[in-house]
């Protein structure tokens, strides 16, 4: 197999995983997989992450607690929403609370000299990178997880509830939340959800748009 095969079945075999064994981690392969994440690239080379390890499961039960009161409340200020899928979204929000390592991922805010260059451009995270930067270290962390043999899954949806989350997890000054990554040994083997094919997803602009 070549380098590229190798690095593609890894990046195909990796799957969002939702259920989880007791089984505790090992701290060396959560810095096993730490060590993946700070290899990614970053803007100017600011390695704007920070990484924060809980492994408490009375303290991620409770933010799993956090979560779903906090969406349940938004979801009743939009009634037309919550009708159809609230109990699944508030699944799909929460269900880290049964993992036996939660990564809170936090990005630094982009740095104050960069704010009068940054004035009036839309989105200016887009353009500082900090938010992207971070989540490339997140995906080095989920491969090299996934290479150790434990499960994870990346999850945004409890920032639906970040005001209540802040309060808990403390960020590290001058950072905000990201993400969460639940970690630990899969209770499932999760079958791989439909991709887009390279056509659907690619045009070569020079070329009336074709792939092949
Ligand atoms: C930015 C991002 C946010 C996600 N948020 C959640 C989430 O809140 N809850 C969840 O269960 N899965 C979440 N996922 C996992 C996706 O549902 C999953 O990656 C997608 O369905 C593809 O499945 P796969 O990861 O097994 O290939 C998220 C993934 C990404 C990249």
């Amino acid at each position: 197999m070549s380098e590229y095969e190798r690095f593609l079945a890894l990046a195909q075999a990796r799957r969002s995983v939702r259920h989880f064994a007791e089984r505790d981690v090992s701290k060396e392969d959560i810095l096993r997989v730490l060590e993946a994440a700070r290899w990614a690239p970053s803007n100017h080379n600011r390695q704007p992450w920070r990484f924060v390890i809980l492994q408490d499961r009375i303290r991620v039960n409770r933010l799993a607690e956090v979560v779903r009161v906090g969406i349940t409340e938004r979801l009743k200020s939009l009634p037309e929403v919550a009708a159809g899928y609230s109990s699944e979204f508030v699944q799909y929000a929460t269900f880290f609370s049964g993992a036996p390592v939660l990564i809170a991922v936090f990005h630094k805010k982009p740095v104050s000299f960069s704010a009068r260059l940054l004035a009036g451009v839309e989105h200016p995270e887009l353009v500082s990178g900090e938010p992207l930067s971070t989540a490339m270290a997140v995906q080095n962390l989920l491969l090299a997880a996934h290479a150790l043999g434990l499960g994870t899954c990346v999850m945004t949806a409890p920032l639906l509830a970040a005001d209540v989350l802040r309060l808990e997890l403390n960020p590290p000054p001058g950072h905000e939340l990201n993400c969460l990554v639940a970690m630990g040994y899969a209770d499932d083997k999760p079958t791989a959800p439909r991709r887009k094919s390279v056509e659907q997803i690619t045009e070569f602009s020079e070329d009336g748009g074709r792939v092949k």
